[in-house]
């Protein structure tokens, strides 16, 4: 199957009171992984790739050929949208020219008014080519690749301005966070992202942070419209875990274990279990 935008999958889920997950993509064993979970879970998923990410995997162009060519060699049937994660204008752009089939345009730190006006700007060139758009209004908080969020709570008014742009996909701070959640952490703002969904037309919301929010607040937040939950530090976390426990045991040291192929290989199967495990609590296993 070839990639899709992220549209249709998120009103489905929407629809239907489920939502898909973003997992951020680092190299070629995260996204085979990714990929293979969402395969074997008949599970639609979104790849996310955030600028450092793609820097660090040589530009767009080789990210869309190494989805491209893996999912056909993977022969993967569920829906897969490739997309750009708190995109600057520029990035955006460079995503839709390079064959992203969804773009995030952040312009949260920008004046509403202004952070409109760029938003309409990228769905008009995405929309040409049927390419999904995701604003954000309230900045996440947290630091993500040095895209740095004060982890404001966004106001449902901006948020009914920005949802009329055309995009398909709202991102709006409700006290989340990228990385882990402080002790004290108070929670998601649920009142807030009720009202936000009251004012938005029934548009899928996106939840970012979703490392380390309870499972119990993840479901409650779907049944307000959350439609995607970005994931990306805990599948950092525990691919490291599992690299490292396979250091200490010495297992590089054992035959031919220093081959990267075997290093590399608990921390696939970690990234595996963690997505698989995401794709049922957010119930969207068996959609696809
Ligand atoms: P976490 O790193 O907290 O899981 O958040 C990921 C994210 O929101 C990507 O945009």
């Amino acid at each position: 199957m070839k990639l899709v935008s992220a549209k249709t999958m998120l009103e489905t889920a929407r629809k239907e009171g489920y939502a898909v997950g973003q997992f951020n993509i680092n190299n070629l064993e995260w996204t085979k992984a990714i990929l293979h979970a969402a395969q074997e879970m008949r599970s639609p998923v979104i790849l996310g790739v955030s600028e450092g990410a793609g820097k660090y995997m040589v530009g767009y162009n080789t990210i869309v050929g190494m989805v491209e060519g893996m999912m056909e060699t993977i022969g993967v049937s569920v829906p897969v949208a490739l997309h750009l994660d708190h995109g600057s204008f520029d990035a955006a752009k460079a995503c839709i020219e390079a064959g992203f089939t969804s773009v995030m345009f952040d312009g949260s730190h920008l004046s509403i008014d202004d952070n409109v006006e760029k938003t309409k700007e990228i769905v008009k060139l995405a929309t040409a080519k049927g390419i999904s758009v995701e604003a954000e209004v309230g900045s996440i908080g947290g630091e993500e690749d040095g895209v740095v969020g004060s982890g404001e709570v966004a106001d449902p008014e901006e948020c009914r301005r920005i949802a009329k742009t055309g995009i398909s996909m709202l991102a709006a701070g409700i006290g989340n966070i990228h990385g882990t959640y402080p002790d004290n952490w108070q929670g998601l703002n649920m009142d807030v992202l009720k009202e936000i969904g009251e004012t938005t037309d029934n548009i899928p919301l996106v939840l970012h942070g979703g490392t380390g929010i309870p499972d119990a607040m993840v479901r409650e937040a779907i049944g307000y419209g959350v439609s995607k939950i970005n994931v990306n530090t805990e599948c950092q976390i525990e691919f490291t875990k599992a690299v490292r426990t396979y250091f200490e045991a010495g297992k590089d040291k054992v035959g031919k274990g220093f081959d990267p192929r075997k290093v590399l290989k608990p921390g696939y199967d970690a990234i595996i279990k963690v997505v698989k495990e995401k794709m049922t609590l957010f119930d969207s296993q068996g959609k696809a």
